[in-house]
């Protein structure tokens, strides 16, 4: 039976095993505890309470408004749901840059108020002293290279990050950095699969990728994005495995067809 198979709950040491014996690794995102419990359910390994909630559940352009309450809600929501996979909180921007005594209390609280198994963190040597700080309290951390969505004002877009020499060059070395500092694995977004494969081979923690090709040791899609409940964003790498926004909408206009027409509710529907 495989690694993932045999846990019972999935912890950062089973990622690890993971990796050294070749056995992909599966992160969705989850913000609720319905869609949280079908994740856990459906055998996923990591699930990510992404600061993509930002997005997908608060409409917002970016991930740069949310806070550490925020955050810190929709991982009970989810906590209360799984039983086995490993939960992973997005610490929200302006928690961790820049001042580590900041940055440790920030994640103190996740795992304090929320019940959460590790935090993620955005950036490489410029958060380097918060990831140390951080592991002194035996808090897990994965880092995240590549497109950084909370950096997206400093970026201006969110296409593919690292094409050029220079900054290909940094991404290993910051993902080098983040391995020495303790980190327990890096999501690796948006960057050509050649050097994907290049960090993946360069470190010996895991690498889960989104829209970073099929070199890595595991794959993250936001879960909204392919259960096709969000239809307005459609880059390259999301394959969408359900077109529910469209499944949603024709029983919404049936169930108003329904109570418009005296249908609903029937004979076998009432008291
Ligand atoms: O917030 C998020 O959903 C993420 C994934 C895109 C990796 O960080």
């Amino acid at each position: 039976m495989s690694i993932a198979g045999k846990a019972r709950k999935i912890t950062t040491h089973t990622l690890q095993e993971m990796k050294a014996a070749g056995e992909k690794i599966t992160m969705l995102t989850a913000y609720d505890y319905s869609l949280a419990k079908l994740v856990d359910n459906g055998g996923v390994d990591v699930v990510l309470v992404g600061d993509s909630a930002s997005n997908v559940m608060a409409g917002n352009d970016t991930t740069v408004p949310m806070t550490l309450d925020h955050m810190i809600y929709h991982a009970q929501c989810v906590v209360r749901a799984v039983d086995r996979s490993l939960i992973v909180v997005d610490m929200p921007f302006g928690t961790y840059q820049g001042n580590s005594k900041c940055a440790l209390d920030s994640a103190i609280r996740i795992m304090k108020e929320s019940g959460g198994h590790a935090v993620k963190l955005e950036g490489g040597s410029e958060i380097v002293d918060s990831v140390k700080r951080i592991l002194t309290a035996g808090i897990p951390v994965m880092g995240h290279l590549g497109l950084t969505p909370q950096s997206i004002y400093k970026f201006g877009t969110y296409s593919v990050r690292a094409r050029e020499d220079e900054e290909a060059d940094k991404l290993i070395e910051d993902a080098k950095l983040l391995e020495a500092s303790g980190c327990f694995a890096i999501v690796l977004e948006k960057i050509p699969a050649e050097l994907a494969v290049k960090v993946t081979q360069a470190i010996s923690i895991p690498t889960i990728g989104i829209g970073a090709g099929d070199g890595v040791d595991g794959q993250v899609l936001v879960l909204h994005d392919m259960l096709g409940i969000t239809m307005d964003f459609s880059p390259r790498f999301l394959r969408r495995y359900l077109n529910l926004s469209e499944q949603i909408e024709g029983a919404i206009n049936q169930y108003v067809d329904d109570v418009r027409s005296g249908d609903f509710p029937n004979d076998n529907e009432q008291y």
